[in-house]
Order: structure tokens, then C-alpha cells, then sequence
């Protein structure tokens, strides 16, 4: 089927205009300022003073966010880190080794080509083509992007005009909002809901999108739909019936979709993943995301990827020529051997059985603790209802927290008086609906075993405060 035509925004940087009329009525206009006749001559600097230059609007109100409250803090009480969803323990030796050979290499530490190295790409053509049952092509379908971050950044900046909206499912990776809003779109959100039984422990896959609700957020405004499975933070991989709906519903309105599938290697049995690109008619508007950090846990290399027919990666590459213009070299050839290896090591295969005991460690001391958990079908996140956690009532939270809701008091709690740190996941939804997630916190267990193995032990002084 021949997709309409979705439109590129008239130039990837538009919305980053610099008019002075742009500027809130309260800050002082710099242009304006520099209008006046003061000779330079009578100028006496104060150099104490801080210059009080404002921002751009479109960073002025970003708000202190989880991880600059909660990493700190984790640092400050030594818990166990459960919180950022970060590897604590080395690469494989064969990536690392392919690195290290990188280095040697002259034309791997210059500049590579705005698509990414001619390696990495044939490398994911020929790991990808038989995951979206078609030939890929390197030179027009896939481009390597600085994280799956930048190339979601990317494709905003490359389709959204001033005003465009972007549907979005709650909970949501919190990168996207600001990913959104830089470039002049509005995020619009429609929760997932648990649809069992939260006293208890659930699949994953009772999380649900309603999708009456999610057509009703869709306006002559809305451009794109983001989707994420497998899903940070509930772990739920869509099913094929939720894609075929989602994608029906991207057809009947023309929407562009990001299938952010970052977590593509890391799902549990019996689940498998299916790819919204790969039913009918979805290719055509589909541009897929994947990340080298999470395929071999190198999250700080900053490597990632688009996978999409060329018409649709075009104005995601246009943009991504002018934010990063390429991604590191040496870190790409890396990721290329890792791939290239990969099979013939059975690395996947195996790094998802490591994954699963890993999740059953967890998941252990909260049947223990008998606190619910949403057990993950994908990812690397426990949601666990921690509803039952009796925390003292004259307890003294820092005033930071006072406007936060209770899941931040929780985690708060949580990491300073048992020594786990876990993350509140109201801060991955939209301000109206954060009381859904007010119950639970998200705890990653992409982390060593002993890691896992002392945050199992300190858990197990919650048992006094279960009521
Ligand atoms: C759902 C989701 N998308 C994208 C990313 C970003 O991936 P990367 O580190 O490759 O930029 C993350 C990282 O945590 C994530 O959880």
C-alpha cells in the first residue's frame, strides 16, 4: 500500500528561530539592550555578578529531573543503585577487544559519514534484513545515530513544525518530552493502564492501551505516534493484535510512527518480539530505533540506529547531519565486530538467559516481601506495587519532595533508610495523570549479581514496614 505523503518540517531547525518578539514579556530583551547609548568607555563591569543572560525559552523551564535528585542521593546513603537502567558490569570481551583495535586504525579515529560507518551499516543490514523479513538497504534505510536518543531527537526535529503533535503512551521515556517540545512540538498522552488485578502479581501484558482513547487524542495536529516495546518502564512487549490496532489507527490518520525498540534483543521467553514494520503497510510509516547500548551493554558509547525506508530517514538524517554531523568512529567499528560476531557466539541467545535469572533474583524478594510486581516480558525493569510499604508517618522528607507525589517519598525512603535506590515512575508520565503510577517503583536489574544479591538482602529489612 502507498503511503500518504507525511511531510518533513519546511527545514529541520525552523522552529529554532531567534526573533527577539518570541522572547517571554519578562525577560529583558537583549536586543534591545544592546541598543543603548552608553559609551563603551563608561562601562564599569561588575565581574562578581552573575551575567543574567536568559535562556532560551525552550530550556527555561525544564524542571530538575529524577535522576538529578535520585543518582546523587544513591551516591550520598551508598545503596545499591537499582535506579538508572545502566550496566554495572562490563561489555563482552569481544566488543571491548574490537574497541581497543579500533583505536589503532587511522581512518577510525577521524570523521565517518553522516549515515554511519559503511561497516556498521552492512553489519545491521545483514543482522536486521531477516528481523523485517526484507532485504535492507545499508546506503538508504538505516543510518547510525549518537544513541537511540539522538536519532529519536532527530526525527523530531526533522518532521515537526511549531505546534505539531506527538501522541505519546504514559508511562513514557522521559527524554522524549524535552526531544519533543525542542523543537517546537506538543506531546499529547494516553495512558497504559493495568487492566488485572495490582494486589497481585501480573504479566506485563495486562498493562493496556485503550484504543477508543488513544484515537481521541488524535487532532489535524498530530503528526506522530511513538511506540515502545519492548517497554521502559512496565516491560510489556506488544502484542500483534495492539500493533495491528495502533498501526491501523496510524494509516487512518496519516501519522508517522517511532517504533522505539531499544530493548529489541533483551525479551524473555515464552514472549517474542513483533516488529510494527513488518505488518501491512506499516514499512511505509514506519521509522524503527534501535540502541548499541542496550544490545551490548555499552550505554555510555553512544551508538544507535534508524531503520526505515528512505523517504521517511531522509529528514531524520538532515537532521542529524546538523546535531552530531557523525557519531563517533572507533565506538561504531566496535559495535560493527559486535554484530559481525554476534551469531556465531551466540551472544543474544545467551545474554537473555543471563537477563532472565537476573529478573528472577528480583523478582524473588518481592514475592518474599509479598509486594506485587509486573513481571517483565522485556527490558530490564521491575515494577513493583509498593502500596503495602508502611513508611513512618513523622518520617522528615527533604522539601524538594513536598510537591512530588507520593512514589517520590517512597524511593526517597526507600534509599536512604533501606539502602535500594529505585525510581519513582510518576516522573514518566504527564503532570495530570502522574498519581497513576503514585503506588510503584521501578527497579532495573541490569546489574552484576552480587549487585542484585545486597539489594535482595537489604530488601529484606522491609519486612517490619508490610502491612
Ligand atoms: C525506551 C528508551 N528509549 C530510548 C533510550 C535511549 O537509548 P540510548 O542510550 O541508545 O540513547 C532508552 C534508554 O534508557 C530507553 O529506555
Amino acid at each position: 500500500m502507498l503511503a500518504r505523503l507525511i511531510k518533513p518540517s519546511r527545514f529541520p531547525f525552523s522552529s529554532f528561530s531567534s526573533s527577539s518578539s518570541s522572547l517571554p514579556s519578562h525577560f529583558p530583551n537583549p536586543i534591545r539592550f544592546r541598543h543603548t547609548v552608553t559609551p563603551l568607555t563608561a562601562v564599569k563591569p561588575n565581574m562578581s555578578a552573575p551575567a543574567a543572560i536568559p535562556p532560551a525559552e525552550r530550556v527555561a523551564h525544564f524542571e530538575q529531573d529524577v535522576w538529578s535528585i535520585f543518582t546523587p542521593l544513591a551516591l550520598e546513603c551508598q545503596a545499591v543503585n537499582l535506579g538508572q537502567g545502566f550496566m554495572n558490569f562490563p561489555p563482552p570481551d569481544f566488543v571491548i577487544e574490537a574497541a581497543r583495535e579500533a583505536l589503532l586504525h587511522n581512518e577510525c579515529n577521524q570523521y565517518s559519514h553522516p549515515k554511519g560507518r559503511p561497516r556498521l551499516r552492512n553489519a545491521l543490514a545483514k543482522s536486521y534484513s531477516p528481523l523485517f523479513n526484507r532485504q535492507l538497504d545499508p546506503e538508504t534505510e538505516i543510518v547510525v545515530t549518537a544513541g537511540a536518543n539522538e536519532g529519536i531527537l532527530s526525527i523530531f526535529a526533522g518532521y515537526l513544525d511549531q505546534g505539531s503533535e506527538v501522541i505519546l503512551m504514559e508511562p513514557f521515556f522521559d527524554q522524549y518530552i524535552s526531544n519533543i517540545t525542542m523543537n517546537g512540538g506538543v506531546p499529547v498522552y494516553c495512558p497504559i493502564r493495568p487492566v488485572g488485578d495490582v494486589s497481585k502479581d501480573m504479566s506485563a501484558s495486562e498493562w493496556k492501551i485503550d484504543i477508543k482513547e488513544l484515537e481521541s487524542k488524535i487532532t489535524p495536529r498530530s503528526k506522530i505516534i511513538v511506540l515502545n516495546t519492548p517497554h521502559n518502564p512496565i516491560g510489556k512487549v506488544f502484542s500483534r493484535e495492539e500493533l495491528e490496532e495502533i498501526g491501523a489507527l496510524a494509516i487512518k490518520h496519516n501519522l508517522l510512527i517511532i517504533s522505539d525498540e531499544v530493548y529489541d534483543r533483551l525479551y524473555f521467553n515464552p514472549t517474542t518480539h513483533e516488529r510494527i514494520a513488518n505488518l501491512d503497510g506499516l514499512w511505509e510509516r514506519t521509522i524503527t530505533v534501535g540502541s548499541g547500548g542496550k544490545t551490548f551493554g555499552t550505554t555510555g558509547w553512544r551508538v544507535g540506529w534508524l531503520i526505515g525506508p528512505k523517504n521517511l530517514v531522509e529528514p531524520a538524517l538532515a537532521a542529524h547531519t546538523r546535531i552530531v554531523f557523525c557519531v563517533n568512529s572507533p565506538l561504531q567499528e566496535a559495535t560493527a565486530i559486535g554484530f559481525e560476531q554476534a551469531d556465531e557466539r551466540k551472544f543474544f541467545g545467551s545474554q537473555i538467559h543471563a537477563y532472565e535469572h537476573k529478573r528472577e533474583k528480583l523478582l524473588s524478594v518481592f514475592r518474599e516481601l509479598g509486594l506485587p510486581c509486573t513481571v517483565p516480558e522485556g527490558s530490564y525493569f521491575i515494577l513493583v506495587n509498593t502500596n503495602r510499604i508502611q513508611v513512618p508517618e513523622d518520617y522528615l522528607f527533604p522539601d524538594l519532595l513536598k510537591s512530588r507525589p507520593k512514589d517520590f517519598r517512597t524511593c526517597y525512603w526507600l534509599t536512604k533508610e533501606i539502602g535500594v535506590c529505585a525510581i519513582p515512575p510518576s516522573e514518566f508520565y504527564s503532570k495530570p495523570n502522574r498519581t497513576l503510577a503514585e503506588d510503584f517503583a521501578r527497579f532495573a536489574f541490569c546489574k552484576t549479581d552480587e549487585t542484585l544479591d545486597a539489594a535482595v538482602e537489604r530488601l529484606l529489612k522491609l519486612k517490619p514496614f508490610i502491612k
